[in-house]
């Protein structure tokens, strides 16, 4: 997929046009063009490239919304180097452009791929997209500047102008924002509203005013739409213009309002909050079922949990832990960054580390963290295991394997591995922030996990030994694992939300 490859493909851009034009005439697609046409435009999406929980969403959420007859959902992404060849060799070439990025005339090939009912496209451009990774090269501004661009003239080039384009997390939001600048004077993009999703409100998309017009060619006269605090800021500018705004979690919509959550935005949530909604997550409970998953050691279900000591057992034997099925195992997967709650196992983890327990680490992140794990796992041999890599497949071992999972994030806009956790049977412990309050309960008023409030040491560390003390109490902890693994953590409730969502963007 070379930047300027050579093709044998026969028609060219305007015979893919004609040929969506004829195939929209033709009577078998005419409930198509009654469906309202949605269109996700996101970094990453899982399963072609995930760096983190926004990926899963947009690879589940799309999945949801398009089971129903009432959308057609396309996603479209860049296509990243990363993006392995099991799924490449699946994608049919439709065709390239030049798109024009200020000053800048750069190649944009169009890849296609049908995922069940969901349309992918992928944007290919060598130069800005074949690197390891997706983010943190000095141009990313301008990455993104180009695939946003690039977003919008794919629609003129396919024909497909989406009812809603529903932009997600600032490497998208200059989506929205050229809809509303560059493309609003365009017949066929004037109807199009835009939807604008926060993931996290901590990465905003900040850019010095002065390359507004030189980089991402927005005229001064759109100026206030991005300026803020005396930067671009993209997240803002898709917030006002955008006719409606979501974040992943009823509390983290409240949250959002204030400084202490907001890294600043606080004053223009609060303006657009007319517009603001909070729509808890799912996870695809397909894709996350312990009765099926293959990387698990066994399988089992809540109606059949025995198999779940089998992984535990497992589990305890790979990473060189006692075997011991009364010891609780308590495990954390995550990035190791500060706002995850580190500070607090910090803290209190030698405490904890006193009575029976075993504790296991997988994850990535910060040195500091880093460094302080792999020594804790030296200090306590048999006790403790630190993991310091992301491996999808140890993930689901550890998933099933625990039988407490911590998550005391200081923010946490959602969340999804409390979720993941919970439909395994590993309990979930977590702080009341975003969604991690949103979606789990506490024992002692008949929930389904175990939680704490202020973002305190000694009170995680109280309500650890609360679980403990449930954990030796057979009958009741199987009554407590039962219950997390029913759960309702699917799509269902929350996919209705975002249709609610289109439904009122478009009759307002
Ligand atoms: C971001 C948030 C996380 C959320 C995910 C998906 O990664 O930090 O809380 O679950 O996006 O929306």
């Amino acid at each position: 997929m070379a930047t300027n490859s050579k093709t044998t493909r026969k028609t060219g851009p305007v015979e893919v046009v004609e040929a969506v034009a004829s195939a929209e005439r033709a009577p078998a697609q005419i409930t198509v063009e009654a469906k309202k046409k949605i269109l996700f435009v996101a970094s990453e999406a899982a399963p072609f490239i995930a760096t983190g929980g926004l990926a899963e969403v947009i690879g589940s959420l799309s999945k949801a919304i398009a089971s129903s007859d009432l959308y057609d959902v396309r996603v479209i992404i860049p296509l990243y180097q990363d993006i392995r060849k099991e799924y490449r060799k699946d994608f049919r070439y439709i065709g390239n452009f030049t798109v024009q990025l200020a000053w800048r005339n750069q190649y944009c090939g169009i890849f296609e791929y049908k995922a069940g009912n969901v349309t992918y496209y992928f944007v290919d451009n060598e130069y800005y997209f074949k690197r390891p990774g997706c983010y943190g090269y000095y141009d990313d501004g301008e990455r993104f500047a180009f695939f946003c661009r690039a977003v919008l003239d794919t629609l003129g080039y396919i024909g497909f102008y989406p009812d809603i384009l529903h932009c997600h997390d600032w490497q998208a939001a200059l989506a929205a924002i050229y809809l509303k600048t560059n493309y609003c004077h365009r017949k066929e993009y004037s109807a199009i509203r835009s939807v604008f999703t926060i993931h996290n409100i901590e990465y905003q998309g900040k850019y010095s005013l002065d390359i507004l017009g030189d980089l991402f060619g927005i005229g001064d006269e759109y100026r206030n739409f991005v300026e803020y605090d005396r930067c671009i800021n993209l997240m803002k500018g898709a917030i006002e213009v955008s006719e409606a705004v979501s974040t992943v979690s009823p509390s983290y919509a409240e949250e959002i309002k204030h400084p202490y959550f907001s890294h600043g935005l606080d004053p223009i949530i609060r303006r657009n909050e007319f517009k603001l909604r909070g729509i808890l997550n799912g996870i695809d409970p397909e894709y996350y079922d312990p009765a099926t998953d293959a990387s698990l050691f066994a399988n089992y279900s809540s109606e059949h949990p025995e198999n779940k000591a089998v992984c535990k057992e497992e589990l305890q034997k790979m990473l060189g832990l006692p075997v011991k099925g009364n010891v609780p195992v308590v495990a954390m997967i995550s990035r190791l960054v500060a706002h995850k709650g580190f500070d607090l196992v910090r803290e209190v983890i030698e405490q904890a580390l006193r009575s029976d327990m075993q504790f296991i680490l997988l994850g990535t992140g910060e040195s500091t963290y880093e460094n302080y794990f792999s020594d804790l796992m030296k200090r306590y041999p048999g006790k403790v295991v630190s993991v310091i890599s992301f491996n999808a497949d140890l993930s689901r071992k550890i998933y099933s394997g625990a039988d407490i999972f911590l998550m005391p994030s200081k923010s946490e806009p959602c969340g999804l591995s409390q979720m993941i956790a919970s439909r395994y049977g590993t309990v979930a412990l977590v702080r009341e922030t975003g969604g991690l309050g949103d979606s789990i309960t506490p024992y002692g008023a008949g929930g389904n996990g175990f939680t704490f409030h202020d973002y305190n040491a000694n009170d995680m560390l109280y309500v650890l030994f609360e679980a403990f003390g449930i954990f030796r109490m057979k009958d009741e902890w199987a009554k407590l694992v039962k219950k997390a693994m029913e759960t309702d953590f699917s799509w269902s409730t929350s996919a209705k939300s975002y249709e609610g969502l289109y439904h009122d963007v478009l009759n307002s």
